[in-house]
């Protein structure tokens, strides 16, 4: 390839996201500080209009809906995150996402979610999620940049804090499916009690 070529990629690659503030979504590189790069603003230190939720799939015990609430936005870069460390843990699913958005890789496949246009996505724009590792004793967050537009964004909002209970009914080895739901249900209600404390601390 002539170095022509080269100059190429790069335009495409870097400039261009730059000049159009990342309006295909949040380029590799802001993985782990979650800040855009383009130098004509920094991030909004006053007290952000989004809020962040997480809430509890009803159909499936081990997915949670992480929600963007407050009103509409145009970009993001959302991870679920073990409270305090960078690393996005767990799998967003690609085949139910608000419209304009999309998976990316970060540490692994489809573990962050990104803008796919510049387009409004809706107050309450929510996403599912699926935890890999069925563990209660990680404090988890869902963690965004949120932009409203190109220039106005706030960086690193986080949700309250939350477990996912452990697969507690395949643990029972049998099939006592009365058992194993009320051990479920403890499981749950003891990290509840854990992630409630942890988010008192805080
Ligand atoms: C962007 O900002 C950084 C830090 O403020 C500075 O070092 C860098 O030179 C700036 N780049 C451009 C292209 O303005
Ligand atoms: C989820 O948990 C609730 C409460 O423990 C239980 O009633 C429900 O059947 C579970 N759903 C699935 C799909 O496992
Ligand atoms: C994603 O969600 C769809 C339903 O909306 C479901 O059928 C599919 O199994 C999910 N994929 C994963 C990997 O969980
Ligand atoms: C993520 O990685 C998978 C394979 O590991 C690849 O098929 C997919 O295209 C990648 N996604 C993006 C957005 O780069």
């Amino acid at each position: 390839m002539s170095p022509y070529v080269h100059l190429g990629w790069f335009v495409l690659l870097v400039l261009i996201p730059t000049a159009s503030g990342y309006g295909t979504g949040a380029p590799a590189d802001a993985c782990v500080t979650m800040t855009p790069e383009h130098n004509n603003s920094s991030p909004q230190t006053d007290k952000s209009p989004y809020t962040l939720e997480v809430k509890r799939s009803v159909d499936d015990n081990d997915t949670m809906q992480a929600c963007v609430k407050g009103k509409s936005f145009k970009g993001i870069l959302g991870q679920i995150r073990v409270e305090g460390k960078t690393d996005p843990i767990g799998t967003f699913n690609d085949t139910n996402l608000p419209a304009h958005t999309k998976v990316m890789n970060c540490t692994n496949d489809d573990d962050s979610v990104t803008h796919a246009s510049t387009a409004d996505k809706p107050d309450g724009a929510c996403f599912v999620w699926k935890i890999h590792d069925h563990n209660c004793k990680h404090t988890l967050q869902f963690v965004a940049t949120i932009a409203e537009n190109k220039d106005i964004y706030w960086v690193e909002l986080k949700s309250h804090v939350f477990f996912i209970a452990g697969h507690a009914n395949e643990h029972e080895g049998t099939n006592n499916g009365a058992t194993a739901a009320g051990l479920k249900f403890f499981t749950f209600a003891l990290c509840s009690l854990l992630a409630v404390v942890a988010g008192t601390v805080n």
